[in-house]
């Protein structure tokens, strides 16, 4: 059963590739994907690309074109939560896009001729990449919170207090708490839904959503997210069967 592995940003991908056995390439849609075997589990390594369409359109050429049939994601993401810091961890249960809004015709938050907000992740799946970030980050010597919910995904960087604190009531009002706002999740939920395969996702936490959060964010990623998705990943490619 071949996996994929989807990465936000290359500082993420960079570590499993050079680990990566038997490697060939593929490029497709414009992109490139690298299929070997990690842990002598056949695996094929992807960037999202940033947003909700860019990332659908890989999580399709995924499972379209080379066959893969679970997904698993890394990435960083804002912290929304209460108590949801950075450099804590969220493996998602569940994803909501923060952003769809056909009202009056669908209710707020809908995914029109869904009939529904949110799109979870295979609970196996899901169980195992939390396992995975609890001895991902003992291996790295971290006691960083891990956090297990609901995610919401939206074509913004969110990088206002007002704005973040915004988003999480409106999301709260209609009876949804995000632990974290990124920019691809509940896109790559959707399109596994859809194909009916397994998904997982995991995001460390690199700023607060607030007015820092573009500060934050670059040096983070480059220095400590790297080191979390490979630790992580390692730990989750080792178990898979
Ligand atoms: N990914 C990491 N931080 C984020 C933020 N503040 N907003 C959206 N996506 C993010």
């Amino acid at each position: 059963m071949t996996t994929a592995i989807l990465s936000a940003l290359p500082e993420e991908q960079q570590g499993l590739l050079e680990r990566l056995q038997h490697v060939r390439a593929q490029r497709r849609a414009g992109r490139d994907f690298w299929l070997g075997e990690l842990h002598g589990q056949p695996v094929v390594l992807a960037l999202s690309r940033i947003g909700k369409v860019a990332a659908a359109t890989t999580a399709t050429t995924l499972i379209e074109a080379l066959g893969v049939q679970r997904v698993v994601f890394t990435g960083v993401a804002g912290g929304l939560g209460p108590g949801v810091q950075v450099g804590d961890v969220v493996v998602a249960q569940e994803f909501v896009q923060h952003d769809m809004d056909a009202s009056p015709i669908f209710p707020r938050y809908q995914i029109p001729l869904y009939g529904r907000e949110r799109f979870a992740c295979d609970p196996q799946l899901a169980q195992a990449l939390l396992a995975a970030t609890q001895r991902g980050l003992q291996r790295l010597g971290l006691d960083a919170a891990v956090h297990h919910g609901l995610v919401a995904s939206g074509d913004r960087f969110v990088s206002a207090a007002q704005e973040a604190r915004a988003l999480r009531a409106a999301l709260q009002e209609a009876g949804h708490a995000p632990l974290a706002v990124e920019m691809e999740g509940a896109a790559v939920a959707q399109v596994c839904h859809d194909y009916g395969i397994p998904f997982a996702a995991m995001r460390t936490i690199s700023d607060r959503a607030d007015d820092t959060a573009h500060v934050d964010f670059p040096k983070f990623v480059s220095e400590v997210a790297s080191r979390y998705a490979l630790a992580i990943l390692d730990e989750f490619v080792r178990e898979l069967k």
